[in-house]
């Protein structure tokens, strides 16, 4: 990967901003190793994106050359398994028992979830009137590759062979535990197989890498959150990142991620002198917010981190980066999170904004992921405020890079209002400074335009969040409606009889 650079002009304003600093910061920010280029969700999206349409290309042309496209059958496909809902009536029928129908489903090992029967209201060629012929249902899960030649199987033994009318959409996770399905991991950035990454030639700590990982490799969904034992080493590491960026804040920050700062240099252990533990983190974050962490070993799919946020968790990376590259990691890592997100998650209206994102990703499209990422890029990650009437940083990007917060609030880069239509489909820079920011108004207008793009996406059902029960609820009946809007109709008895209290 060749090294990247900054553009000249955009080179001299940023020299200019470095040469107010002190000179151990200028030769940090300066140095060759320091700009380089960053995960990004949107990649990932992207590329999940084509191969889908891809595999879709050729399952059609497939689909052409044998009986009817598969495409229209199938409810859910992952993995190389496809879920389907067949309906079909069985040739000859008697009401005996389907069994030469089941042994279709019992030679390609498909796996029945649901079968029922109930009483035809086709009545077949040639049966007497009051006959009446039972139709299966079937949802079964089988091999993707398989799906064509059960159904021509199936066609031989029985009649009228169909799928429900279900939409289909991507599998999401409905309850938490179900993020323990949310793994897949990207690993362009691990140290193992990058060459370009800082810590490729030194095996201490790549061990170090996958010992971590194995850390999250086995967490499940409300274990408390094992501690690591950083090294000297590491914690020199984090003491160079933590101390130059502390010394920004004041003048950089936004005042959600200054006052959360405060609050965690108090309650949860933030110093120079000490890395702190993700679970005494995660434990703050959940008072202030609902918020919690969940160890993670590298950078996720986009859909499978989205949907994290729909739950209020964020995957938190446990590892630090390179001690030869304090000011710069080419992939998140605990630097990352606790300084540049964690403070932001502890903001009531931030938290919600962040969730909001994550639950419009649900059951969404690969190109509405893509955007979706896009707009969590510009925002989450780089995203610029006003506060009385001055820009100020609250993106995890800025807040965790000290070079790029100088550089955002520089008069280099371009400014536009945060507008989602626009953000969401904004090209992205990974290789160095992004040449355009967002500015939001507030978190609470970024967070009403960001519901009114959601509510755009096209999906067969709203959803929303139970945090009683920790799931997502998919309201796609008037009676879930109703329920809901019963419980709307309660919160504001309540908050009508506060007013009157205190009026
Ligand atoms: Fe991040």
């Amino acid at each position: 990967m060749p090294t990247p650079n900054i553009s000249s002009s955009s080179a001299r304003g940023f020299r200019r901003a470095v040469s107010e600093l002190d000179s151990k910061q200028a030769e940090a920010i300066l140095s060759p190793q320091f700009i380089g280029r960053r995960q990004s969700l949107i990649e990932d999206a992207r590329k999940e994106r084509e191969a889908a349409a891809a595999a879709a290309a050729v399952a059609a042309a497939s689909a052409s050359e044998t009986t009817e496209s598969t495409e229209t059958i199938v409810f859910e496909e992952k993995d190389g398994m496809a879920i389907l809902n067949l309906l079909f009536t069985l040739k000859g029928a008697k009401t005996s028992l389907p069994s030469r129908a089941l042994k279709v489903f019992e030679t390609f090992e498909a796996k029945i979830h649901h079968l029922e029967t109930r009483p035809s209201k086709k009545l077949r060629e040639g049966a007497r009137v009051g006959a009446m012929d039972l139709e299966y249902f079937v949802r079964c899960e089988l091999r993707s590759c398989d799906l064509s030649t059960l159904i021509s199987t199936l066609k031989r033994v029985s009649e009228d062979v169909r799928s429900t009318k279900e939409d289909k959409f991507h599998w999401f996770p409905r309850k938490i535990s179900e993020l323990d399905r949310c793994h897949h991991l990207v690993t362009k950035f691990d140290p193992d197989l990058d060459l370009d990454h800082p810590g490729f030639s030194d095996p201490v700590y790549r061990q170090r890498r996958k010992m971590i990982a194995e850390i999250a490799f086995h967490y499940k969904q409300g274990d408390p959150i094992p501690r690591v034992e950083y090294t000297a080493e590491e914690i020199n590491t984090w003491k160079e990142v933590y101390s130059t960026l502390k010394s920004l804040y004041p003048t950089h920050a936004c005042k959600e991620h200054l006052d959360a700062f405060h609050l965690l240099e108090r309650y949860s252990g933030y110093s120079e002198n000490n890395i702190p533990q993700l679970e005494d983190v995660s434990q703050f974050l959940k008072e202030r917010t609902g918020f919690q962490l969940r160890p993670v070993a590298g950078l996720l799919s986009a859909r499978d981190f989205l949907a994290s946020l729909a739950f209020r968790v964020f995957q938190c990376t446990q590892y630090i980066r390179h001690a030869s590259s304090p000011m710069h990691s080419p992939e998140p890592d605990c630097c990352h999170e606790l300084l540049g997100h964690v403070p932001m998650l502890a903001d009531k209206t931030f938290a919600q904004f962040s969730q909001d994102i994550g639950l419009a990703s649900l059951g969404a499209t690969d190109e509405e992921i893509e955007k979706l990422a896009t707009l969590y890029w510009f925002t989450v990650e780089f995203g610029l405020c006003k506060q009385n009437g001055i820009i100020k940083a609250y993106g995890a990007g800025l807040l965790s890079s000290y070079g790029e917060l100088i550089h955002s609030l520089s008069d280099e880069p371009e400014l536009r209002d945060f507008d989602p239509d626009a953000t969401a489909v904004q090209p992205y820079q990974d290789q160095t400074y992004q040449p355009v920011y967002f500015v939001s108004e507030s978190f609470s207008d970024a967070k009403a335009k960001l519901r009114a793009y959601a509510a755009r996406i096209k999906r067969p059902f709203s959803v929303k969040y139970d945090p009683y029960t920790f799931s997502i609820e998919l309201l796609d009946s008037p009676q879930k409606i109703h329920r809901s809007l019963a419980n709307v109709r309660d919160e504001l008895h309540l908050l009508i009889d506060a007013l009157n209290i205190i009026s």
